[in-house]
């Protein structure tokens, strides 16, 4: 499987969809991508942090996929029918619909975003003291858990924190890192397995259903449940699809809702998958669980049938979720990924390998050897790809990783990578190809990429915030 696909030739999706408007790039922009001078200036402002950037002074944003992807019509027309009622909105009653035929879990609470599904999941879950395993990490995610209390521990396998490994399932919980922290902490003390869908921070990667199981069966034996960050689901169902045997004439619609009928509840950010541009949700089988979530989303989000989203948020957001799982779509969304990630393979240019679902990530450790990670290389990376072309990445290294909460050191993960992430539906092919040029380009002048230390240091989640300052006289000398 390995050597299959690391030799697989390319072969283009297209889309399932014709562009009927655009998005029309202001003047300010247009010139921010032909005038150098104005990006070495704008990134200094920002401090060195592509999240500081203002949008009108980005040209190709490839900050993230989420919230930016283009709605259809038909979620554009559903936007239109919002029932801005405060209590019992019928768009509402249509999300929860859709979350039940697609996800299939019995009850839905509706949040505004992902993060606030985090924190109900955690608060209402974790008892101070206790540890969470998670295959790798996302920060958000991780972030609630300690705040209850909980120790975050990782129990995703090796490969994944490889990024030259061709591992078709890098998102794979090792199973006997999850059983020896059953062993030593007890069961008791793991109030639930948190699995990620096509994991983030490893490059976009996916689990297996042959692990899944494999991991059900571990969790069953000890009352543990798995809940699922299933922001990325549909992606790891295709990859399923496409990599494991016996699951080609499956479609990814019914292998998501194997995955997800594996696990006991999901947080899902609705800015990925689902194709909208704010909401998310928690949904459970417990019905205790789902009660007391019920009863705090009134606390911090608003009533629990709209949850911090408006009517026509969760018109859109019922209509994506039956878009999302068309096999059609997902393939065409990965293959184009995969398009951009190939012509940097194929140019020499680090990345992680096999191509993630939702984003290319460069390997900063190999693009900028000569930057030690206490310079911050993705960092630097990421700000020096922004002055070469005005497109705008994120770090995904050290900066992201932060501080140890009880010791306060920082830590230091094994991949330090910039992330370039693609918002599903909103660009072409020719700007994945002017993307490849200019990485190819830059990787050309890696030398004269100077390493940053850092200024500004929020307390939490730092990567939005931090400020940072060349360690020599300019980042490209
Ligand atoms: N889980 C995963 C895997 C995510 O990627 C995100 C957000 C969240 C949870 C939190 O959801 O933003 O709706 O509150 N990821 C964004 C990104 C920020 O750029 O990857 P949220």
């Amino acid at each position: 499987m390995n050597e299959n696909m690391k030799e697989r030739e390319f072969q283009i999706i297209p889309p399932p969809y014709r562009i009927k408007v655009v998005e029309l790039l202001s003047s300010e922009q247009i010139d921010i991508a032909d005038n150098r001078e104005r990006r070495e200036k704008a990134i200094k402002q920002a401090g060195y942090n592509t999240f500081l950037l203002k949008e009108n002074q980005v040209y190709i944003d490839f900050l993230t996929d989420s919230g930016t992807n283009a709605m259809s019509d038909n979620q554009w027309a559903g936007m239109m029918l919002g029932d801005e009622a405060y209590a019992g909105s019928k768009n509402f009653y249509h999300l929860e619909k859709a979350m039940r035929d697609v996800y299939g879990y019995r009850y839905l609470v509706p949040t505004h975003q992902g993060r606030a599904a985090e924190h109900m999941m955690s608060e209402l879950l974790i008892q101070p003291g206790d540890f969470v395993p998670n295959n790798m990490y996302f920060t958000t995610r991780r972030v609630h858990q300690e705040l209850a209390g909980a120790t975050w521990v990782d129990v995703s396998i090796d490969e994944a924190h490889e990024p030259e490994t061709w591992h078709p399932f890098k998102g794979n919980v090792d199973i006997t890192k999850l059983d020896a922290l059953i062993r030593e902490v007890g069961a008791g003390k793991i109030p639930y397995m948190s699995l990620e869908a096509n994991v983030n921070m490893a490059g976009g990667q996916p689990f297996s259903m042959e692990n899944l199981r494999a991991l059900k069966a571990l969790c069953d034996r000890h009352r543990i449940p798995i809940m699922l960050d299933g922001t990325r689901l549909v992606e790891n169902a295709y990859c399923i699809q496409q990599r494991e045997d016996g699951y080609q004439n499956r479609s990814v619609r019914q292998i998501a809702r194997e995955i997800c009928s594996c696990t006991g509840g999901v947080t899902v950010s609705g800015k990925k998958d689902t194709l909208v541009n704010i909401g998310g949700f928690l949904a459970c089988n417990d019905k205790k669980l789902f009660l007391e979530a019920r009863a705090m989303v009134v606390v911090y989000e608003g009533l629990h049938t709209y949850g911090g989203m408006s009517g026509r948020d969760m018109e859109a957001m019922a209509r994506g979720i039956y878009e999302m799982v068309q096999d059609r779509h997902v393939a065409a969304r990965v293959n184009q990924v995969e398009y951009l990630g190939h012509q940097l393979i194929q140019a020499g240019v680090p990345v992680v390998v096999p191509i993630g679902g939702h984003a290319v990530f460069l390997d900063a450790s190999r693009f900028l050897p000569h930057i030690p990670q206490e310079q911050y290389p993705a960092q630097a990376l990421s700000a020096a790809l922004y002055v070469e072309s005005g497109i705008r990445g994120m770090e995904r290294g050290l900066v992201s990783s932060g501080r140890d909460p009880i010791t306060g050191q920082e830590r230091k993960p094994k991949l330090e990578l910039v992330r370039l992430a693609i918002p599903r539906r909103g660009y072409t092919h020719t700007d994945m190809d002017f993307v490849a040029q200019a990485i190819v380009r830059l990787y050309r002048a890696r030398d004269k990429i100077s390493g940053l230390q850092m200024g500004y240091e929020p307390k939490r989640l730092r990567f939005f915030q931090a400020r940072f300052k060349p360690v020599g006289a300019k980042l490209m000398g």
